[in-house]
């Protein structure tokens, strides 16, 4: 069966904005008393702000404390200072090896998606200078299950006109690889501690056509009529 899509996720994947993400965060953590850390911040990988929103007053001991309208103005403030700081980024903010991929992918007549969580990623996909590089981008915004569950990487997949079997997704979260799992995909994973990728990059130095290719050979091997 040949490979017909790649669909990746974009925080952690394509570009480094955890950091940014990280900073926003604990801006607006602050200002209602709760300490968050770095190590925290890898639990809120591939959360929607809101989700991320919520674990952050649990760890803080305040889950109950504030209305929807409350954390809809929260999360406002955190998402504009996470938007001034997206200003850093530019064509040198690409993680090393993924433009090369999917130039290579475009060569080999393979379908380029994107699956990211973020309301931001046209922002970022323009500020990189990629977004013409991809045929379908999911909207967020209309897909209501959030990563773990697979609807984003479905949409994405619809989008594109593939079926989940005929495609792999990249991935930097734990939430993120249970997502591809889940939509019946063949998962990639970057980074340490993910568990059930299908196939386990350190860093996007790492994932390349040829060790794609294998995977996805290894993965449904060419049958003999
Ligand atoms: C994901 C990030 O890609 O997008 C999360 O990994 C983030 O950390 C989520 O919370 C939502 O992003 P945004 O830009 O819509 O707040
Ligand atoms: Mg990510």
């Amino acid at each position: 069966m040949k490979l017909q899509a790649v669909i990746f996720d974009l925080d952690g994947v394509i570009t480094d904005t955890a950091h940014l993400h990280f900073l926003a965060w604990r801006e607006a953590a602050q200002e209602l008393g709760i300490v968050i850390d770095a190590a925290f911040n890898e639990q809120l990988k591939g959360i929607s702000r809101l989700d991320s929103l919520q674990r952050i007053l649990e760890h803080g001991g305040r889950a109950t404390d504030f209305t929807d309208a409350e954390r809809q103005a929260i999360a406002a403030r955190k998402n504009a200072c996470y938007v001034a700081s997206l200003t850093s980024l530019t064509p040198q903010s690409i993680l090393p090896g993924i433009k090369e991929l999917i130039v290579t992918l475009r060569q080999k007549g393979i379908r380029i998606g994107l699956a990211s969580v973020s309301l931001n990623a046209p922002t970022i996909l323009s500020a990189l200078g990629i977004a013409s590089l991809f045929d379908y981008c999911a909207d967020a915004s209309r897909v209501k299950h959030s990563k773990p569950a697979p609807d984003i990487f479905l949409v994405a997949c619809e989008g594109l006109g593939v079926l989940p079997q005929h495609a792999v997704g990249v991935e930097d979260a734990q939430a993120g690889i249970e997502a591809i799992n889940a939509s019946g995909m063949a998962s990639v994973g970057i980074g340490k501690d993910l568990q059930g990728a299908g196939l386990l990059l350190t860093s996007t130095h790492e994932l390349n056509w040829p060790r794609l290719a294998a995977y996805w050979n290894n993965r449904n091997p060419v049958t003999e009529a």
